[in-house]
């Protein structure tokens, strides 16, 4: 029995342990290494107002215009007046963030650098790779704590709530752990907790191409739907413009602080195209950048664009961006002398499960934190480095709420049945599941993408239901395997993406389909709400 079960060990993850008491007894898990999630693989930074020019009103301003009228203003206000004692936690906690100057301690002395929609310079970072320093550095201050332990190669199967053990005598739906496969041995395990937190992260992995890491299949918001969650805003998948085109590479990330310190985007015959586009040419908010480069990429047929930086000098480069250019050199660019390819992927999923500002979701007991979430900050349209500072924040007011709430939380020791494989088998058709992976990572990229229309949608629509369909059968009949769990996960993330989709009939932030190509002015400030509790009525 624990006092709180942490799923997943990301930023939000590991933030949140951290912010508890030694007293607490804590479980975290992670479905592979403690340090592997979208967080290690963070380039560009952490934004908050530590420059004397800037200001939060300024931060705020900028957050609210990339979301396109669906931030929730109090949570930007929230989330942007937290930002310089989150920047500060981490740098106490021994963050490697690189400095302008020695001389000047603390945060004052942090070197920032800018990105798009930002329109000051506030981005805190350790060169280019920033997630990495963040992840190291929280992944070994756990490790230092005695009240922690750490469950890898775990993967939370799903919630154990009273509403589903049908435990009638108490009214209230309330979340009691989780059922947790240790995939080495294969074995189900219950893991019993007072406060269970999802930090398992976002969903991209939905789309064939990507910048996520594998596990980024959405599993908490799957779960947390499964369990009586409302999510909100699925239609607002983000994807990240600039991304190495390479025959082998994996959709590599080429972080947005090269075009924040001058990098420029080409056609391949020279033309720089983003001044057709908007004034702020590269630096416009993502959603623009990545449908112009869609646009012409389409317009004219050919694979990417270009991305060129190399008028700054050898050096520059190669102090800013060391990761980034190594990268690019290792699959045959040379950013200090050539353009390089780039091709949008799918990046942040900036909806979510829905939770409060101590992040609470709708069933007692059960907080979600980080990219699973919904809380209101990225509206339709994340900025920049606005997610980790999410992550540190929303981290540290679920412990302050999860302390407050302990001492008052009445017991509930209702019985727990063990996980049940009384009429499951072996599974002799493994092939169905690599084949629904892909089958449903390819549609939503043709069909749900950057561009969609009503028609796509509802061939998306037809599919996933189709394949959901198959894959409960496939549950119910053969023993569990990450896979299929990540594929049941994925599918249902899928389904949710596109039902707040076609709910959405107008184009607003990452939000763009032909069928209604401008905003609505009655939808400003309307979310999409999708409601689980609504499948039974
Ligand atoms: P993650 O760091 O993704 O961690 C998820 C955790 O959940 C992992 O430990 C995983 O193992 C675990 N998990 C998931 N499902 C399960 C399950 N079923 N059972 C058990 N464990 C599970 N944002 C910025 O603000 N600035 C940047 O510069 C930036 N750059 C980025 C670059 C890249 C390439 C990518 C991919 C993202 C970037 N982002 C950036 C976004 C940001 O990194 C993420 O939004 C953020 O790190 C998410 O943190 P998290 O704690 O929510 O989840
Ligand atoms: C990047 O470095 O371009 C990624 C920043 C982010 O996604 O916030």
């Amino acid at each position: 029995m624990y006092d709180v079960l942490i799923i997943g060990s990301g930023a939000s993850g590991l933030t949140l342990a951290l912010s508890l008491p030694d007293s607490m007894k804590i479980a975290i898990l992670s479905k592979e290494e403690l340090d592997e999630g979208s967080t290690v693989y963070a380039q560009g930074g952490i934004s908050a107002v530590i420059d004397k020019s800037d200001s939060f009103e300024s931060h705020i301003a900028d957050t609210l215009d990339s979301g396109a009228g669906l931030c929730v203003e109090s949570t930007v206000r929230h989330v942007v007046e937290n930002g310089p004692q989150a920047i500060d936690w981490l740098l106490k906690a021994g963050v490697p963030f690189t400095r302008e100057d020695d001389k000047v301690e603390g945060i004052e002395g942090l070197h920032l650098t800018r990105e798009g929609g930002h329109s000051n310079r506030r981005i805190a970072h350790a060169a280019d790779a920033s997630g990495k320093a963040i992840e190291d550095t929280l992944v070994s201050a756990t490790k230092l704590r005695n009240n922690i332990d750490i469950f890898e190669h775990h993967i939370a199967v799903d919630l154990i709530t009273t509403r589903k053990l049908q435990h009638t005598e108490l009214r209230d739906n309330r979340c009691i752990g989780a059922y947790v496969l240790d995939i080495e041995n294969q074995k189900v395990h219950t893991f019993r907790a007072n406060f269970t937190v999802l930090a398992t992260g976002g969903a991209s992995k939905v789309y064939l191409y990507t910048s996520n890491p594998d596990g980024a299949s959405g599993d908490g918001i799957a779960m947390g739907w499964r369990a009586g969650c409302r999510v909100a805003n699925m239609e607002f998948m983000q994807f990240h413009p600039t991304c190495l085109y390479h025959p082998h590479a994996k959709s590599n990330l080429i972080t947005e602080a090269v075009r924040g310190e001058g990098g420029r985007l080409f056609l391949p015959d020279g033309t720089r195209f983003m001044k057709n586009f908007d004034d702020r040419m590269e630096l416009a908010p993502r959603d623009i950048v990545a449908r112009s480069i869609d646009h012409e990429m389409k317009r004219l047929g050919i694979d990417s664009v270009f991305l060129d930086i190399s008028h700054k000098s050898k050096d520059f480069i190669q102090d800013h961006f060391p990761n980034v250019s190594a990268m690019c050199y290792s699959f045959g660019y040379d950013m200090t002398k050539e353009p390089v390819p780039v091709v949008p992927a799918a990046h942040y999923t900036c909806g979510g499960l829905m939770v409060d500002q101590a992040g609470h979701t709708d069933v007692n007991s059960l907080y979600a934190i980080g990219e699973t979430t919904f809380t209101g900050l990225h509206g339709a349209n994340r900025m920049a480095s606005n997610s980790l500072l999410e992550c540190i924040v929303y981290g540290q007011s679920s412990a302050e709420d999860i302390i407050k709430r302990a001492d008052s939380l009445k017991s509930c020791d209702v019985d727990i049945p063990e996980w049940d494989e009384s009429r499951v088998t072996d599974s002799d058709e493994r092939v169905v599941i690599n084949h629904n992976w892909d089958e449903v990572r390819r549609f939503m990229w043709d069909y749900v993408g950057i561009v969609r229309t009503s028609k796509r949608l509802q061939r998306a629509r037809n599919r996933i239901e189709t394949l959901l369909a198959e894959i409960d059968e496939y549950y119910s009949n053969f023993r569990i395997s990450s896979d299929l769990i990540e594929l049941r996960n994925l599918a249902e993330v899928s389904r949710l993406i596109i039902r707040s989709a076609q709910q959405r009939k107008e184009s607003r932030g990452l939000h763009y389909t032909l069928d209604y190509p401008n905003p609505d002015p009655k939808l400003e400030k309307v979310n999409s709400i999708l409601d689980p509790m609504w499948r039974s009525r």
